[in-house]
C-alpha cells in the first residue's frame, strides 16, 4: 500500500502533475513546502515596514496611493501564502510564533534600511525584480495550491516593478540632486537583490531535492544570473550605474559575468546581525501582541455566532 502511495507520488511529480492537499506526499516533501510557503508568506509581511517607512512622506498623492496599494498588495499576498501552507497542516499563529522568535525566515533583502524616497523606486525596480524573476518559475511548483497562488501575486508584483521603475525614470529626468539620490539607492541595493535569490548552488542544502520534487524550476544561481542578464539593460536606460566593476558582457557565455558577492554579509544577515533585523522582528512582535484582543473578539464572536445557529 505504502510503495503504491509513494509510486503514484513519484510518478505526479515525474509526469510534471500537481500535488494536491488531499493527495498523499512524503513528510519530507511536506516539510519542506511549509519551510518554503512560510518562509515566502513571512517576507512578505514583513517586506510591508520598509516600504511603509515612506507612506507618510511620499511627494504626492498619487505617489502615496500607489505606494498604500502596493504595500496592501504585500499583506495580501502573505495572507495567501499562510493559507497554502495550513492546506498542508501549518498552523497560522505556530507560523507567527515562529518568525518572532527566530526560528523562521524572512528574506534578506527586508533587513536593510530605506533612508530616501529613492529607496521606494529601486525596490520596486530591483527587489520586485528579483522576485518576479524567482516566482514566474515557482507558478508551475509542483504544490497545487502553492502554485497557483502565485499566478496571482506574480501578475501584482509586475504592478509593482513598473510602478518602481517609471518612479526612477521620472526622477532621473529631474534634478541632479535627484539624479544622484537613484544612484545611492541603487548602490546600496544592488547587491542585497543578488543575495534574495539564495546561497551558491554548491552551498545550498535544499536546491537538490527542491528540483528533484519539481519545486524548484531553476537553481539559485540559474535565477541571479536571469536577473543580472535582465536588469544590466534596464540601468542602462534608466542611466544608473550598477556598482559592480566585474559587470560586462560576455560573449561566449551569451551572459554577463559579474564580481563575488560578499556571503560573509550573506551569512551574517541571515544570522540575524543585518542593519535592520532587530527592528523587523520587533515591530512584527508588537503587531501581533497589539493584535491579540482582536484576536480573541473574533474568536469570541464566531463562538457566539456558531452557539446562536445551533440554538
Ligand atoms: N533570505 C533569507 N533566507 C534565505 C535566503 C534569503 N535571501 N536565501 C536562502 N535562504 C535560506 C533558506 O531558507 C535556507 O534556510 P532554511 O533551510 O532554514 O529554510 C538556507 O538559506 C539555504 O538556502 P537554500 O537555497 O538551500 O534554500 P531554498 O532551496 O529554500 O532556496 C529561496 C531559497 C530561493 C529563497 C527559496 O526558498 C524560494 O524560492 N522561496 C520562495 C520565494 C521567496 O521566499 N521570496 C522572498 C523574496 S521577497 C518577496 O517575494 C516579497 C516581494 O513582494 C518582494
Amino acid at each position: 500500500q505504502a510503495d503504491d502511495l509513494q509510486h503514484d507520488f513519484d510518478a505526479t511529480i515525474s509526469d510534471d502533475r500537481r500535488i494536491e492537499p488531499r493527495d498523499w506526499m512524503p513528510d519530507a516533501y511536506r516539510k519542506t513546502m511549509i519551510r518554503q510557503i512560510a518562509q515566502h508568506a513571512h517576507s512578505e509581511i514583513i517586506g510591508m515596514q520598509p516600504e511603509g517607512n515612506w507612506i507618510t512622506r511620499a511627494p504626492s498623492l498619487r505617489r502615496k496611493a500607489v505606494l498604500l496599494a502596493k504595500v496592501q498588495d504585500e499583506a495580501g499576498h502573505g495572507m495567501y501564502l499562510y493559507s497554502a501552507a495550513e492546506t498542508l497542516g501549518a498552523d497560522r499563529a505556530d507560523m507567527t510564533g515562529k518568525l518572532i522568535t527566530g526560528r523562521q525566515k524572512y528574506s534578506s533583502i527586508f533587513n536593510y534600511p530605506t533612508l530616501t524616497y529613492a529607496d521606494v523606486g529601486v525596490i520596486g525596480w530591483l527587489v520586485d525584480g528579483a522576485a518576479i524573476c524567482n516566482q514566474v518559475p515557482l507558478c508551475r511548483a509542483s504544490y497545487g495550491p502553492y502554485a497557483r497562488a502565485m499566478v496571482r501575486i506574480c501578475k501584482e508584483e509586475s504592478f509593482h516593478q513598473r510602478q518602481g521603475y517609471e518612479l526612477l525614470l521620472t526622477m532621473m529626468r529631474g534634478s541632479d540632486k535627484q539624479r544622484a539620490m537613484v544612484q545611492e539607492a541603487t548602490n546600496r541595493f544592488w547587491w542585497p537583490s543578488l543575495m534574495m535569490f539564495g546561497p551558491p548552488d554548491h552551498r545550498s542544502p535544499n536546491t537538490e531535492q527542491s528540483m528533484q520534487w519539481g519545486i524548484k524550476r531553476h537553481t539559485n544561481d540559474e535565477l541571479r544570473q536571469r536577473f543580472v542578464d535582465m536588469t544590466v539593460p534596464q540601468a542602462a536606460k534608466l542611466g544608473v550605474t550598477l556598482p559592480d566593476p566585474d559587470l560586462r558582457w560576455n560573449e561566449e557565455r551569451g551572459r554577463h559575468d559579474f564580481g563575488e558577492i560578499d556571503w560573509s554579509e550573506f551569512d551574517a544577515v541571515l544570522k540575524g546581525d543585518g542593519p535592520c533585523n532587530t527592528q523587523r522582528v520587533q515591530h512584527r512582535r508588537a503587531a501581533h501582541e497589539d493584535g491579540e484582543w482582536v484576536r480573541d473578539a473574533a474568536t469570541a464572536y464566531a463562538a457566539k455566532t456558531a452557539a446562536r445557529r445551533a440554538e
